[in-house]
Protein backbone atom coordinates (compact mmCIF):
# COMPACT_ATOMS: atom_id res chain seq x y z
CA UNK A 1 0.00 0.00 0.00
CA UNK A 2 1.46 3.57 -1.18
CA UNK A 3 2.25 5.69 2.19
CA UNK A 4 0.42 8.50 3.20
CA UNK A 5 -2.78 7.63 2.14
CA UNK A 6 -5.83 7.91 4.55
CA UNK A 7 -8.14 5.21 5.64
CA UNK A 8 -11.87 6.24 4.07
CA UNK A 9 -13.54 3.01 5.35
CA UNK A 10 -16.79 4.44 6.47
CA UNK A 11 -16.79 7.87 5.43
CA UNK A 12 -18.53 9.00 2.04
CA UNK A 13 -17.04 10.30 -1.16
CA UNK A 14 -18.35 13.51 -1.81
CA UNK A 15 -18.52 14.25 -5.83
CA UNK A 16 -20.43 13.86 -8.36
CA UNK A 17 -21.41 9.91 -9.16
CA UNK A 18 -17.40 9.12 -11.01
CA UNK A 19 -18.04 6.02 -13.12
CA UNK A 20 -15.41 3.71 -11.76
CA UNK A 21 -12.42 1.94 -13.84
CA UNK A 22 -10.99 -1.18 -12.16
CA UNK A 23 -7.68 -2.83 -13.10
CA UNK A 24 -5.82 -5.46 -11.17
CA UNK A 25 -2.33 -4.31 -10.78
CA UNK A 26 -0.22 -0.79 -11.19
CA UNK A 27 0.80 -1.62 -14.98
CA UNK A 28 -3.04 -1.90 -15.72
CA UNK A 29 -4.34 1.44 -13.31
CA UNK A 30 -1.17 4.10 -13.09
CA UNK A 31 -1.34 5.15 -16.51
CA UNK A 32 -5.10 6.66 -15.61
CA UNK A 33 -4.33 7.95 -12.24
CA UNK A 34 -1.20 10.02 -13.72
CA UNK A 35 -3.97 11.56 -16.21
CA UNK A 36 -6.57 12.49 -13.21
CA UNK A 37 -7.10 16.09 -12.44
CA UNK A 38 -7.21 16.97 -8.72
CA UNK A 39 -6.18 13.62 -7.85
CA UNK A 40 -7.34 12.04 -4.60
CA UNK A 41 -6.06 8.73 -3.57
CA UNK A 42 -7.65 6.55 -0.40
CA UNK A 43 -7.42 3.46 0.89
CA UNK A 44 -10.54 1.03 1.74
CA UNK A 45 -9.16 -2.10 3.65
CA UNK A 46 -5.78 -3.10 2.39
CA UNK A 47 -7.06 -1.98 -1.29
CA UNK A 48 -5.77 1.68 -3.76
CA UNK A 49 -8.19 3.83 -4.57
CA UNK A 50 -8.44 7.04 -6.33
CA UNK A 51 -10.28 10.17 -7.71
CA UNK A 52 -10.56 12.75 -9.94
CA UNK A 53 -11.52 14.36 -13.67
CA UNK A 54 -10.18 13.29 -16.60
CA UNK A 55 -10.97 16.19 -19.47
CA UNK A 56 -13.55 17.61 -16.78
CA UNK A 57 -15.32 14.02 -16.24
CA UNK A 58 -14.95 12.68 -12.79
CA UNK A 59 -13.72 9.19 -12.52
CA UNK A 60 -12.74 6.36 -10.25
CA UNK A 61 -9.94 4.27 -10.29
CA UNK A 62 -9.46 0.79 -8.15
CA UNK A 63 -6.83 -1.69 -7.95
CA UNK A 64 -8.21 -4.94 -6.94
CA UNK A 65 -5.79 -7.08 -7.23
CA UNK A 66 -5.93 -10.48 -8.68
CA UNK A 67 -8.53 -12.85 -8.90
CA UNK A 68 -12.29 -13.08 -8.24
CA UNK A 69 -12.69 -12.16 -3.93
CA UNK A 70 -10.72 -8.83 -4.50
CA UNK A 71 -12.55 -8.49 -7.58
CA UNK A 72 -16.27 -8.80 -5.66
CA UNK A 73 -14.88 -7.29 -2.58
CA UNK A 74 -13.40 -4.20 -3.99
CA UNK A 75 -16.41 -3.21 -6.38
CA UNK A 76 -18.56 -3.94 -2.89
CA UNK A 77 -16.21 -1.25 -1.24
CA UNK A 78 -16.74 1.20 -4.32
CA UNK A 79 -20.24 0.91 -5.05
CA UNK A 80 -20.77 2.02 -1.10
CA UNK A 81 -18.14 4.51 -1.00
CA UNK A 82 -18.02 6.28 -4.69
CA UNK A 83 -22.01 5.34 -5.86
CA UNK A 84 -20.36 4.95 -9.13
CA UNK A 85 -22.98 5.58 -12.17
CA UNK A 86 -20.59 2.71 -14.27
CA UNK A 87 -18.17 0.00 -13.91
CA UNK A 88 -15.14 -0.70 -16.27
CA UNK A 89 -13.56 -3.75 -15.47
CA UNK A 90 -10.42 -3.88 -17.83
CA UNK A 91 -7.07 -5.28 -18.32
CA UNK A 92 -4.94 -8.15 -19.61
CA UNK A 93 -6.35 -11.09 -20.97
CA UNK A 94 -4.87 -14.30 -22.23
CA UNK A 95 -6.24 -15.73 -25.44
CA UNK A 96 -8.75 -18.46 -26.41
CA UNK A 97 -9.64 -17.28 -30.08
CA UNK A 98 -6.29 -18.79 -31.68
CA UNK A 99 -6.88 -15.24 -34.49
CA UNK A 100 -6.21 -13.05 -30.92
CA UNK A 101 -2.76 -11.76 -31.00
CA UNK A 102 -1.31 -9.68 -27.99
CA UNK A 103 -2.21 -6.16 -27.75
CA UNK A 104 -5.96 -7.30 -29.35
CA UNK A 105 -8.80 -5.65 -27.48
CA UNK A 106 -11.30 -7.68 -26.64
CA UNK A 107 -14.61 -5.15 -25.62
CA UNK A 108 -17.10 -7.81 -23.32
CA UNK A 109 -20.41 -8.72 -25.13
CA UNK A 110 -20.68 -10.67 -21.80
CA UNK A 111 -18.56 -12.46 -19.09
CA UNK A 112 -19.01 -16.00 -17.67
CA UNK A 113 -17.32 -18.10 -15.01
CA UNK A 114 -15.33 -20.55 -16.14
CA UNK A 115 -15.20 -22.26 -13.02
CA UNK A 116 -18.50 -22.70 -12.23
CA UNK A 117 -20.03 -26.24 -13.39
CA UNK A 118 -20.32 -29.53 -12.55
CA UNK A 119 -18.67 -32.61 -13.71
CA UNK A 120 -20.42 -35.76 -14.68
CA UNK A 121 -20.69 -38.42 -12.21
CA UNK A 122 -17.83 -41.14 -11.99
CA UNK A 123 -17.15 -43.94 -9.77
CA UNK A 124 -13.78 -44.70 -8.55
CA UNK A 125 -11.12 -45.85 -10.41
CA UNK A 126 -13.14 -44.42 -13.38
CA UNK A 127 -10.98 -41.99 -14.61
CA UNK A 128 -10.85 -38.09 -14.84
CA UNK A 129 -12.42 -36.22 -17.83
CA UNK A 130 -11.96 -32.50 -17.65
CA UNK A 131 -14.32 -32.09 -20.97
CA UNK A 132 -17.32 -33.96 -18.93
CA UNK A 133 -19.04 -30.55 -17.65
CA UNK A 134 -22.77 -29.09 -17.55
CA UNK A 135 -22.38 -25.40 -17.43
CA UNK A 136 -23.27 -23.89 -13.42
CA UNK A 137 -23.49 -20.42 -13.88
CA UNK A 138 -22.87 -17.66 -10.16
CA UNK A 139 -25.62 -16.00 -8.51
CA UNK A 140 -26.63 -12.23 -9.12
CA UNK A 141 -29.59 -10.76 -7.90
CA UNK A 142 -32.10 -9.79 -10.27
CA UNK A 143 -34.24 -6.74 -9.54
CA UNK A 144 -37.54 -8.09 -11.99
CA UNK A 145 -37.43 -11.49 -9.80
CA UNK A 146 -36.18 -9.57 -6.27
CA UNK A 147 -34.01 -12.33 -5.61
CA UNK A 148 -30.69 -13.58 -6.42
CA UNK A 149 -30.37 -15.35 -9.19
CA UNK A 150 -27.74 -18.20 -11.01
CA UNK A 151 -27.06 -17.33 -14.30
CA UNK A 152 -23.74 -18.83 -16.73
CA UNK A 153 -23.28 -15.38 -18.28
CA UNK A 154 -23.85 -11.66 -17.42
CA UNK A 155 -24.51 -9.34 -20.39
CA UNK A 156 -22.79 -6.10 -20.83
CA UNK A 157 -24.68 -2.86 -20.37
CA UNK A 158 -25.52 -2.13 -24.04
CA UNK A 159 -25.04 1.44 -23.93
CA UNK A 160 -20.90 1.08 -22.34
CA UNK A 161 -20.84 -1.51 -25.18
CA UNK A 162 -21.49 0.14 -27.91
CA UNK A 163 -19.43 3.22 -27.04
CA UNK A 164 -16.74 1.16 -26.42
CA UNK A 165 -17.29 -0.84 -29.67
CA UNK A 166 -17.81 2.75 -31.83
CA UNK A 167 -14.21 3.80 -31.26
CA UNK A 168 -12.91 0.72 -32.41
CA UNK A 169 -11.21 2.84 -35.38
CA UNK A 170 -9.15 4.82 -32.90
CA UNK A 171 -7.10 2.32 -31.45
CA UNK A 172 -3.99 1.30 -34.33
CA UNK A 173 -2.06 -1.23 -32.05
CA UNK A 174 -3.95 -4.11 -33.15
CA UNK A 175 -7.69 -5.09 -33.56
CA UNK A 176 -10.79 -4.29 -31.39
CA UNK A 177 -13.42 -7.38 -31.71
CA UNK A 178 -16.36 -8.11 -29.18
CA UNK A 179 -16.70 -11.50 -27.37
CA UNK A 180 -17.07 -13.45 -24.41
CA UNK A 181 -14.73 -12.78 -21.42
CA UNK A 182 -13.82 -15.50 -19.40
CA UNK A 183 -13.12 -15.48 -15.83
CA UNK A 184 -11.73 -17.81 -12.90
CA UNK A 185 -8.88 -18.01 -10.59
CA UNK A 186 -6.68 -20.20 -12.91
CA UNK A 187 -4.26 -19.57 -15.60
CA UNK A 188 -4.60 -22.32 -18.99
CA UNK A 189 -1.36 -23.05 -20.36
CA UNK A 190 -2.28 -25.91 -22.19
CA UNK A 191 -3.49 -25.36 -26.15
CA UNK A 192 -5.94 -28.53 -25.82
CA UNK A 193 -7.45 -27.15 -22.51
CA UNK A 194 -8.14 -23.80 -24.07
CA UNK A 195 -9.64 -24.72 -27.18
CA UNK A 196 -12.37 -26.86 -25.32
CA UNK A 197 -12.59 -24.17 -22.82
CA UNK A 198 -13.56 -21.49 -26.45
CA UNK A 199 -15.65 -24.37 -27.69
CA UNK A 200 -17.58 -25.01 -24.38
CA UNK A 201 -17.91 -21.42 -23.23
CA UNK A 202 -17.33 -19.57 -25.97
CA UNK A 203 -14.92 -17.08 -24.91
CA UNK A 204 -12.35 -14.77 -26.77
CA UNK A 205 -9.84 -14.78 -23.82
CA UNK A 206 -9.52 -15.45 -19.70
CA UNK A 207 -9.31 -13.54 -17.09
CA UNK A 208 -9.63 -13.35 -13.66
CA UNK A 209 -11.89 -10.58 -12.55
CA UNK A 210 -14.37 -10.09 -15.11
CA UNK A 211 -17.45 -12.08 -13.90
CA UNK A 212 -17.10 -11.69 -10.57
CA UNK A 213 -17.21 -7.79 -11.01
CA UNK A 214 -20.45 -8.23 -12.99
CA UNK A 215 -22.31 -10.11 -10.05
CA UNK A 216 -21.89 -7.35 -7.84
CA UNK A 217 -22.39 -4.85 -10.61
CA UNK A 218 -25.80 -6.93 -11.60
CA UNK A 219 -26.41 -6.59 -7.64
CA UNK A 220 -26.52 -2.68 -7.44
CA UNK A 221 -28.07 -2.77 -10.55
CA UNK A 222 -25.02 -0.70 -11.86
CA UNK A 223 -24.09 -0.65 -15.62
CA UNK A 224 -20.78 -2.63 -16.07
CA UNK A 225 -18.26 -3.45 -19.51
CA UNK A 226 -15.44 -5.43 -19.24
CA UNK A 227 -12.75 -4.77 -21.71
CA UNK A 228 -9.50 -6.62 -21.78
CA UNK A 229 -5.97 -6.66 -24.14
CA UNK A 230 -4.90 -9.77 -24.75
CA UNK A 231 -1.00 -9.94 -23.32
CA UNK A 232 -0.45 -13.30 -24.00
CA UNK A 233 -1.85 -16.27 -25.92
CA UNK A 234 -1.25 -20.22 -26.04
CA UNK A 235 -0.98 -20.11 -29.61
CA UNK A 236 1.99 -18.55 -30.21
CA UNK A 237 3.98 -21.32 -27.76
CA UNK A 238 5.22 -21.33 -24.12
CA UNK A 239 6.32 -17.40 -23.73
CA UNK A 240 5.68 -14.94 -21.17
CA UNK A 241 3.03 -12.22 -21.30
CA UNK A 242 3.68 -9.01 -22.50
CA UNK A 243 2.89 -6.59 -19.79
CA UNK A 244 3.36 -3.65 -22.10
CA UNK A 245 -0.10 -3.72 -23.27
CA UNK A 246 -1.25 -2.26 -20.30
CA UNK A 247 -1.03 1.29 -20.92
CA UNK A 248 -2.48 0.85 -24.88
CA UNK A 249 -5.63 0.18 -23.27
CA UNK A 250 -5.79 2.39 -20.14
CA UNK A 251 -5.47 4.73 -23.07
CA UNK A 252 -8.52 3.39 -25.17
CA UNK A 253 -10.48 2.93 -21.85
CA UNK A 254 -10.17 6.63 -21.21
CA UNK A 255 -11.42 7.45 -24.40
CA UNK A 256 -14.61 5.05 -23.43
CA UNK A 257 -15.17 6.61 -20.16
CA UNK A 258 -15.04 10.16 -21.59
CA UNK A 259 -17.32 9.62 -24.23
CA UNK A 260 -20.28 7.66 -22.23
CA UNK A 261 -20.20 10.40 -19.57
CA UNK A 262 -19.95 12.77 -21.76
CA UNK A 263 -23.63 11.48 -23.96
CA UNK A 264 -25.33 11.23 -20.14
N1 LIG B 1 -5.18 -16.27 -17.57
C1 LIG B 1 -5.76 -15.69 -16.49
N2 LIG B 1 -5.59 -14.38 -16.15
C2 LIG B 1 -4.80 -13.61 -16.92
N3 LIG B 1 -4.44 -12.31 -16.87
C3 LIG B 1 -3.62 -12.07 -17.92
N4 LIG B 1 -3.46 -13.16 -18.65
C4 LIG B 1 -4.17 -14.16 -18.06
C5 LIG B 1 -4.38 -15.55 -18.38
N5 LIG B 1 -3.83 -16.13 -19.44
C6 LIG B 1 -4.83 -11.26 -15.89
C7 LIG B 1 -5.81 -11.64 -14.79
C8 LIG B 1 -5.06 -11.33 -13.47
C9 LIG B 1 -3.60 -11.31 -13.89
C10 LIG B 1 -2.95 -12.64 -13.78
O1 LIG B 1 -3.62 -10.86 -15.24
O2 LIG B 1 -7.00 -10.88 -14.91
O3 LIG B 1 -5.40 -10.08 -12.92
Amino acid sequence: MAGGLSDRAGKTYKGKPPLLIQGAMKVETSHIVEQLDALEEYRLGEWYFASGNYHGVPLAVSRTQWGLANAAATTALAMEFFHPCAVINQGTAGAHDPSLKNFDIVIGRETVNISAWKSHFRARGEGVDEEALDKLGVFAYDKEARRFTQEVCHKADEELFRTALALRNSYKKGSVTEGVIGTADSWNCQVDRVLFLHDFYGTAVEEMEGDAVAQICQTYDVPFLTIRVVSNTVFAGDVDWDLAVGAALQEYVLAVAEAYMKKR
